[in-house]
């Protein structure tokens, strides 16, 4: 045998292979999806093992930690307890709400730390879903997309008042991201960014996730809303409209069975991509490391380095905080 062409040289050590790595995880790249409590202590979620309901203090002192190991950002989201939660959600706009004190507490103690928030209606509706719902005869259930938007600004605005440097809209309402811009420009919040959650899929890996909030649908499903997960072309669409309307950045979720929408958007735009590694990502991961199938570690790395390698430019991963550990 002669072989001319014998890629296995580029591969022949580990430091010839650290050299030629095309993707490369950073801290820099991550943010730390954190649930918080009105307790006064922090609870483990029994849906998602490792990660916690954090109350205000484990909040601060996690989110310090996660940042003095080089994480830029969190983004918050909250578990309303059962009273607060009403048929029209006034309580997502409440200043003096759990999400805006907490803000306000992760502000003033790591000021460099960039708070991100969750607009969307889920967790303070009693229907559960991300917006307001009309019923009709016989049951039908509609999500009302106008209505929504407005309580949605009022939201965003909260959080603004509070101090958020970035809100995050995970609703799926059409027209959202230009009515928050204007909603917040209009307020002289011009310097408050919009992460919108461009490509949102009706995904059934958001499980977990509504398992700790207890913020799951009390009847039907998300799909009027969210995206089929049969489409990319679409994808591209609600870009183009997100860019239109002055999103800052674009997501894609959930990010490991969606990274073709990734490099899709990442070819499509020049704003930064981000994608979400969610709950249901998380659980398959934790689980199968947990019965002592898979390796955790590096299975962890190869599915964060799979989204980078996509496109993603940021990442949100409740992996975040120990990988970054792992990276320092
Ligand atoms: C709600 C919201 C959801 C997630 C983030 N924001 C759930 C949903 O849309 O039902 C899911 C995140 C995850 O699964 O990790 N607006």
């Amino acid at each position: 045998m002669n072989l001319f062409h014998r890629p296995r040289r580029n591969r022949k050590s580990s430091a010839i292979r650290a050299m030629l790595r095309e993707t490369v995880l950073t801290p820099s790249d991550f943010i730390y999806p954190l649930f918080l409590h009105e307790d006064s202590g922090d609870t483990e979620i029994a849906s998602m093992p490792g990660c916690r309901r954090w109350s205000l203090d484990g909040l601060l002192q996690e989110a310090g930690e996660a940042h003095a190991l080089g994480i830029p950002a969190v983004i918050l989201f909250p578990a309303i307890a059962e009273e607060l939660k009403t048929p029209e959600a006034e309580e997502c706009a409440n200043p003096e709400g759990l999400v805006p004190r907490a803000v306000q507490a992760l502000k003033a103690a790591h000021p460099s730390l960039v708070v991100i928030t969750d607009v969307a209606l889920d967790p303070y509706n009693s229907d559960g879903q991300d917006g307001l719902v009309r019923r009709g005869e016989g049951g039908s259930l509609e999500i009302l997309n106008d209505q929504t938007v407005e309580v949605l600004c009022r939201q965003a605005l909260c959080h603004a008042e509070a101090g958020a440097d970035m809100v995050g809209p995970s609703d799926m309402m059409d027209g959202r991201v230009a009515a928050i811009r204007t909603a917040l420009d209009d307020a002289s919040f011009e310097g408050v960014s919009i992460l919108g959650y461009t490509a949102k899929y009706a995904s059934a890996y958001y499980g977990p996730f509504r398992g700790a909030l207890d913020s799951a649908p009390r009847d039907g499903d998300k799909k009027t809303y969210q995206m089929d997960p049969a489409n990319v072309r679409e994808a591209v669409r609600e870009l183009l409209l997100d860019e239109e309307e002055g999103a800052d950045m674009v997501m894609v979720k959930p990010a490991g069975p969606y990274l073709d929408v990734i490099a899709a958007l990442r070819d499509e735009t020049t704003l930064p991509v981000a994608a979400y590694q969610v709950s249901g990502e998380y659980l398959m991961i934790k689980s199968a490391c947990a019965a002592g199938w898979l390796e955790e570690q590096a299975v962890v790395m190869e599915s964060l380095t799979g989204i980078k390698r996509a496109g993603a430019d940021v990442i949100l991963s409740y992996f975040a905080k120990e990988v970054a550990r792992r990276l320092g």
